[in-house]
């Protein structure tokens, strides 16, 4: 795995979104996997200060997950997020744009029907990736098999702990998600893991020095042929 060192968040931010641009300049039609939460949004908002340079009429964005029960014009889904944060702010189109709905009749088939499209549209050439403390990648909790594809979780409760700061209520938190399963992740054909601040640093040394178990998923990325971890100073201070 390739480390990438950035001074801050800042530093981080904008050495991602530059990759990220130079990535979509290679190849304007990448098919691109996105994440949400507070680690992205910096990255987000250096790459709208660079899209005029940037082709985007031909990209294609899959998000990782969404929360179980959240339509879409909810404030809290990922849906809203990343038309707020990054789809709107680029001009995206509709049909550039994919997240699996988290208030589908039948979630399960949801789930499947997501993977599907996914593998329809080529695979994922670029994913972007932030960490859980607990090892966590998309909502793939500890536990989660190596070999799953986008399924439905059960958020543990540290995760919607974590989460609670984005909602008005730690009790709003959805219980479930849908997420790409870790085999999804494992065949993007590149991976950016970004992570930040000391609340990180445990995390990040035991993705970079720990043992590939189930126990902690970002751990598989050490079998991934192409992984790059942009990470601030703070989240590597434990790395040796
Ligand atoms: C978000 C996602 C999660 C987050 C992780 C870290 O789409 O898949 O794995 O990347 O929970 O969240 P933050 O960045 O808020 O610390």
């Amino acid at each position: 795995m390739e480390v990438i060192a950035a001074k801050d968040y800042q530093d981080m931010s904008e050495k991602a979104a530059s990759l990220i641009a130079e990535e979509i300049n290679k190849q304007p039609a990448i098919v691109l996997g996105l994440a949400t939460g507070g680690t992205p949004e910096g990255t987000y908002q250096a790459l709208i200060r660079e899209a005029g340079s940037v082709p985007l009429s031909r990209l294609q964005t899959f998000n990782l997950d969404e929360y179980a029960g959240l339509p879409p014009e909810h404030p809290n889904s990922y849906h809203f997020y990343m038309k707020e944060k990054l789809f709107l702010p680029l001009q995206l189109g509709a049909n550039q744009t994919h997240l699996p709905r988290g208030d589908a009749d039948d979630l399960q088939k949801e789930a499947g029907r997501y993977e599907n499209h996914i593998q329809e549209s080529g695979g994922i050439d670029l994913q972007l990736l932030g960490i859980g403390e607990n090892g966590h990648i998309g909502f793939n909790e500890p536990g989660s098999s190596f070999d799953s594809r986008t399924h439905i979780v059960e958020l543990k409760p540290s995760t919607r702990e974590a989460n609670a700061r984005f909602f008005d209520e730690k009790e709003e938190v959805p219980h479930h998600a849908v997420t790409m399963g870790i085999q999804t992740i494992m065949e993007s054909r590149r991976i950016m893991l970004l992570a930040s601040g000391t609340r990180k640093q445990e995390a990040v040394t035991n993705l970079l020095e720990g043992k590939i178990s189930e126990d902690f998923p970002a751990s598989v990325l050490q079998k991934h042929p192409y992984v790059t971890i942009i990470a601030d100073e703070a989240a590597l201070s434990g790395v040796s």
